[in-house]
């Protein structure tokens, strides 16, 4: 396990930033991320940083927000401007890299996509992705089903991730990033691709 006085550190600051709720969901996805990382052969320690400070900027004013992610160097696309759930991704790889010091650019761009996805996910950021949707907290529909994937194959589990959300997003009439249709589109191909 990474250092435990990190750990601590992590901990302690999304504390004082987040709701008792949202903490909690955020050490229930930092757990999932670790089954998923173990399951898959992933890096169990970053998957527990990622998933625990992947919502640490969800509660800051969406002023603060916003302007985080329109200073931020990362790639944003004007569709996530107009889209206020879509700021604390950005905003919270931007706080990540400035308050928590972390410099790994893994983690950040886990952070950073965990909502919209994006071409060639790194295995580290489809964890959190992944997590993010079947952590212990959630409870939706096919949360079950969901979880149920997720254990038996990790892109048939992405597939079907990004399936629902684009599903979703269309029939709530929403805006959707292209970010999200390469990923929905890397996925759908590796499920139509010959055994
Ligand atoms: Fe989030
Ligand atoms: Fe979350």
């Amino acid at each position: 396990m990474t250092d435990k006085k990190l750990i601590g550190k992590y901990k302690t600051y999304i504390k004082e930033k987040l709701s008792k709720k949202r903490y909690t969901h955020s050490v229930n996805v930092a757990n999932a991320a670790v089954e998923l990382a173990r399951r898959y052969g992933g890096d169990e320690d970053k998957a527990y940083i990622a998933g625990l400070l992947h919502d640490c900027a969800k509660e800051m004013p969406v002023e603060e927000q916003l302007a985080l992610v329109k200073h931020s160097q990362l790639d944003v696309h004007e569709i996530e401007i107009k889209a206020v759930p879509l700021y604390h991704a950005i905003a919270g790889a931007e706080i990540v890299r400035a308050a928590l010091e972390i410099k790994d650019p893994e983690i950040i761009l886990a952070i950073r996509y965990h909502t919209v996805g994006c071409a060639n996910m790194s295995k580290l950021s489809q964890i959190v992705y992944l997590a993010d949707l079947i952590s212990e907290d959630r409870d939706y529909k096919d949360v079950k089903k969901m979880r149920k994937t997720a254990a038996q194959s990790l892109e048939r589990a992405m597939f079907e991730a990004f399936r629902f959300s684009i599903k979703d997003s269309a029939e709530k009439g929403n805006l959707i990033p292209p970010s999200t249709f390469s990923a929905y589109n890397e996925f759908a191909a590796l499920m139509k691709a010959p055994e």
